[in-house]
Formats: structure tokens, C-alpha cells, sequence
């Protein structure tokens, strides 16, 4: 035999071994490990239960749930994984046990976008994160601020109609989601940053828009730890690359928020800065700041845009409910004005 297949074979045989050995710690620790005892599909070694989940993993874990019951345990990767799919189940997680669940995962993109753990949504529960939360919910998310901003988004709102108008005059297409998503990241800047025309030059919606993307990858080294170092898909380096440019632009929002006083979101985080939070010592600082900051551009924009286009696809596969709206708001606004917020009820 030639040296290289034995030296392939031997390769081969190392190999297999390992395998095996995970294969068996892993199925042993999965079904009768103490505290393991949720039922689940058997894991795989390395890979765990990923290769199960297809192209539309809600509709396989719905199976699975189907088979396993309401809480089940998954590996994704070398990740363990409850899935609760009932809202029995969802509610034990989500209220009764919230703060122990209430954690983020510590994803790669997270952790190359600097300062990520000082700002609100994806910082660890704690005094710190409550303290953030408290700011935000007595500073930023009040009744009054949030309709203090109704006119910068009717002025939106009112250029975005105009624009379909002039289109279907034309007889152009539209890419509704596409608008949607303008929209709502100009929506979203107008009321954090204030006046975002004078921070054009850092293209922070496209700057936004692609750690959405990149953070909506599947990232093998969050399933694979070991598989990190090696950064194969490239998202670290490109995820530190897009954090040093968003670090720039949020510097001279700030910058340019000192110089002049401001009513918008960093105005109003701006009035806290330096200042201690709470009995541990947390300090607002500009890191806190910044953080916030794109939490809030990252969390308005998107989410928005997504329901806004989920509702509107459903109503165009729904011609009966599409038609009993347009019903409705002709009933009551007929064709002379727009439906304004406080219209809702
Ligand atoms: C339809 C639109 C939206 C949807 C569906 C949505 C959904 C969510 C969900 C599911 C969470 C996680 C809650 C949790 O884990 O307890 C969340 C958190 C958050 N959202 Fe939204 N959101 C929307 C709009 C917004 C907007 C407009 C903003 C701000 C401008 C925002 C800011 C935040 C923040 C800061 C958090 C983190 C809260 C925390 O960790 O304490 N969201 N959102």
C-alpha cells in the first residue's frame, strides 16, 4: 500500500474513533445525563441536531415539537437548546422564570462589535442592564416624547405617499419592502439622531442595514466554538471592519450632540452622561452611549419594516380581510384626509 492511503487510512481511523467517542458521550449525556432528562431527537456529534433543521427551521421544529412534546431539548452544534412551543410552556419561560432566561447568547458578531454589552438589548441581566432600562423607559419610551416625534413621522409618512402617487401616475413598480425599509431606518434616525440629513455622509441606514444581515447569518463558530479562530465564512472580520466605521459615526453624532443641545434620543442620553447609575458604580458613559444608541437604530428599524411587510402580505393572500378594510376606512375617513395616529383607537 502506498505510504499516503495508509497514512489517509490511519487519518480515517483517528478520526472515526473520535467520532465515535463524542457520539457516545453525547447520546449518554443526552438522554440520561442528570438534568437532561427533556426528550429530544438524538444529536449528532459536532454538528448536534443542526442538520435537522432544513430550510425553514420553524416548520421542522414544529414536527419535531409535534413528536417530543411542548419543551424538548435540541443540540445546535455543541449549543443545548430548549424549544417551547405552547403558550403554557412559553409563559413559564418568558414570566414566571423570565430573569433566569433573560440573558442573550454571546454571539461572535456581538462580540466584534465593540461596546455591544454596554447597551440595552443584548447586555447580560443585571444592575447594570436594569439600570439602562430604567433611563430608557423614564427618558426615551414616555407618552410624551414618543408623541413629541408625530410630526417627523407624518412628514415621512406624508413624502412616502406622495412618492407612491407620483409612481403609480407613471405606472412605475414599487418595491414596497424596499420603501418600507427606508422609510422606517429614516423614521428611526430622525427620532434618535435628530437631524440625520447633517449625518449623511456616514451612510449609517446602509450601515445598519448590513449588521442586520450579518448578524441574521448562520454563523457556524456560535454552533462550532472551536471552528471561531479559523473565521471561515469571514463574518469576525468583516463584523470588526463595519464596528469601527458605525464606532466613527456614532463619535460625531455625539461630538456634534455636545456642541449643540438637542431633543432627540442622543440629546436626551446625553443629560445622564458621566453620571452614576446605581449603587454598583455604573457610569453612563460614551460607550453606554453609543451602545444605546445603535440598539435603538438597530431594534427600530428592522422590526418595524418586517411587520409592516408581514401584515401587508397577508392581506394581499387574504383578498376577503383586504377588501372588509378598505370597507372600513372608507366608511370612516372616506377619500379626503390621511389616517393620522391618534386616529388609532
Ligand atoms: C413592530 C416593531 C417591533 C417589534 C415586533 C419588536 C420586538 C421586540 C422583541 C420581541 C424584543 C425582545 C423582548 C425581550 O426579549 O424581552 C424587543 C426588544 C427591544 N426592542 Fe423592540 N420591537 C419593535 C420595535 C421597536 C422599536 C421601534 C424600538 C425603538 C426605537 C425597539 C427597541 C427595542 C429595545 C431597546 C429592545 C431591548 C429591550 C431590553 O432588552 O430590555 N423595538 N423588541
Amino acid at each position: 500500500m502506498a505510504p499516503s492511503a495508509i497514512t489517509f487510512l490511519t487519518v480515517l481511523a483517528v478520526l472515526c474513533s473520535f467520532f465515535y467517542v463524542l457520539f457516545y458521550i453525547s447520546s449518554r449525556k443526552h438522554g440520561k445525563g442528570k438534568g437532561e432528562a427533556l426528550p429530544g431527537p438524538r444529536p449528532l456529534p459536532i454538528i448536534g441536531n443542526l442538520h435537522m433543521l432544513g430550510i425553514l427551521p420553524h416548520q421542522s421544529l414544529y414536527h419535531l415539537a409535534k413528536k417530543y412534546g411542548p419543551m424538548m431539548s435540541i443540540r445546535l452544534g455543541s449549543v443545548p437548546t430548549v424549544v417551547v412551543s405552547s403558550p403554557p410552556v412559553a409563559e413559564m419561560f418568558l414570566k414566571t422564570h423570565d430573569a433566569i432566561f433573560a440573558s442573550r447568547p454571546k454571539v461572535q458578531v456581538l462580540q466584534s462589535i465593540s461596546n455591544s454589552q454596554r447597551g440595552i438589548a443584548f447586555t447580560e441581566h443585571g444592575p447594570y442592564w436594569r439600570s439602562v432600562r430604567k433611563i430608557c423607559n423614564m427618558q426615551l419610551f414616555t407618552p410624551s416624547k414618543i408623541e413629541s416625534f408625530a410630526p417627523t413621522r407624518k412628514e415621512v409618512l406624508m413624502h412616502f405617499t406622495e412618492s407612491l402617487k407620483e409612481a403609480a401616475t407613471a405606472k412605475e413598480v414599487v418595491n414596497i419592502s424596499k420603501k418600507l425599509a427606508e422609510i422606517n431606518g429614516e423614521m428611526t434616525l430622525m427620532m434618535v439622531l435628530g437631524p440625520v440629513k447633517k449625518y449623511k455622509e456616514f451612510n449609517l441606514i446602509d450601515l445598519v442595514e448590513e449588521l442586520t444581515k450579518i448578524a441574521g447569518v448562520f454563523n457556524l463558530a456560535d454552533f462550532v466554538p472551536f471552528l471561531g479562530a479559523f473565521d471561515l465564512q469571514g463574518i469576525k472580520a468583516s463584523t470588526r471592519t463595519l464596528g469601527e466605521k458605525l464606532d466613527y459615526a456614532l463619535e460625531a453624532v455625539i461630538d456634534d450632540h455636545l456642541q449643540k443641545k438637542q431633543d432627540d434620543f442622543v440629546g436626551v442620553l446625553l443629560t445622564e452622561l458621566d453620571q452614576t447609575m446605581n449603587p454598583n458604580g455604573d457610569i453612563m458613559d460614551r460607550n453606554s452611549i453609543k451602545a444605546i444608541i445603535l440598539d435603538m437604530i438597530v431594534a427600530g428599524s428592522d422590526t418595524s419594516a418586517a411587520t409592516l411587510e408581514w401584515a401587508l402580505s397577508e392581506l394581499i393572500r387574504h383578498p376577503r380581510v383586504m377588501l372588509k378594510l378598505q370597507q372600513e376606512l372608507e366608511s370612516i375617513f372616506g377619500n379626503k384626509r390621511i389616517v393620522e395616529e391618534n386616529d388609532l383607537p
